[in-house]
């Protein structure tokens, strides 16, 4: 009885400290929705004509989002002075490999279980043979997510492996751009949200040792990650297509046929953070106790 209930509050929505935790239980089932609609698309015919290839976009997808999530985590402990969010990382982490070990799994579905057929495609397609080093990382990163392998690795160790979260989210993006056709809207989005988690990385770690960046860094930050989006995106179609990259960049500004364009998104989802952050400082200020108190 005792042994049941020990191993029931391993169950993942209860804290380290074996208490239940809402927010844990929240994010589960955020988690595991995406997959849930998968599913359920299966039996009402929804992904027809060919479900399986749909599937296997629709995880994917979702792999790399998990994977952004995931890297948010940091910046979110600290921009919204929310240290309690990181007891979510472990599970967000390992969301991401579900999902990536779901996509391979049906990619293998997709090649009726010939391993033959498997490998082949695996070696001759770069953009495969790209995914796959993708997969091994986060397998990596998965395995040694539990206490035990940071008790036996050491904080260092531990560390440095998991720093391959970055070539794994680098190796998953250039797999999503080389298999993206001609649209290439969602990886250029990603890509721009993955800029953003980056500098804010490399800025935080040169800037912001003392105290979390305030809102004038993530406003900066969030220019300059909407301008790289937008050029970003504006050089591909110049050199895919040879469109004109005064055409691509005008298009950030209408909300035309095209939809929002990717940098506007960056744009959007770097202000919301802004102003969070903005928020939380305006409360944390108004909750402090007053100094030196009234004037005689
Ligand atoms: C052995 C590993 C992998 C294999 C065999 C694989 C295979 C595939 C295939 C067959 C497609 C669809 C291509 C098409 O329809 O033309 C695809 C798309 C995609 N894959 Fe992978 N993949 C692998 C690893 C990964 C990993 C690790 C991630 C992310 C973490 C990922 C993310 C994606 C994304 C985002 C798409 C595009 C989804 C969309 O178009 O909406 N893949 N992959």
């Amino acid at each position: 009885m005792w042994a049941v209930a020990r191993i029931g509050r391993r169950m993942p929505w209860y804290d380290q400290g074996g208490r239940f935790s809402g927010l844990k239980l929240a994010t589960l089932l955020c988690l595991l929705a995406p997959a849930v609609w998968v599913l359920l698309q299966i039996p009402l015919e929804l992904l027809e004509p060919r479900p399986v290839t749909l599937a296997i976009h629709a995880t994917g997808l979702w792999a790399i989002r998990f994977l952004l999530l995931t890297l948010f985590v940091t910046p979110c402990r600290r921009i919204f002075l929310w240290p309690r969010v990181f007891i979510l990382r472990r599970m967000l982490g390992l969301s991401v490999l579900a999902y990536a070990l779901g996509h391979f799994c049906l990619f293998i579905v997709d090649k009726a279980f010939d391993l033959g057929v498997v490998a082949n495609e695996l070696v001759l397609r770069y953009y495969l043979t790209i995914g796959l080093l993708a997969l091994f990382f986060l397998i990596a990163l998965g395995v040694t997510s539990t206490d035990l392998a940071l008790r036996r690795m050491g904080i260092r160790r531990w560390r440095r492996l998991h720093g391959l979260v970055y070539p794994a989210l680098f190796l998953a993006l250039v797999h999503f751009f080389m298999q993206s056709k001609l649209d290439v809207t969602q990886p250029t989005l990603l890509t721009g949200l993955a800029l953003w988690l980056m500098l804010y990385r490399l800025v935080d770690r040169r800037f912001g040792r003392q105290r979390a960046l305030g809102p004038v860094w993530l406003l900066s930050l969030t220019v300059a990650t909407t301008a790289l989006t937008a050029l970003g995106e504006a050089l591909y179609y110049h050199l895919a297509i040879g469109a004109p990259a005064i055409l691509v960049l005008r298009a950030n500004l209408s909300l035309g046929p095209a939809g929002w364009r990717p940098a506007l998104i960056v744009t959007l989802s770097g202000l919301a953070v802004v102003i969070v952050a903005t928020l939380r400082r305006l409360a944390r200020h108004a909750a402090r106790p007053m100094d030196g108190g009234l004037p005689q």
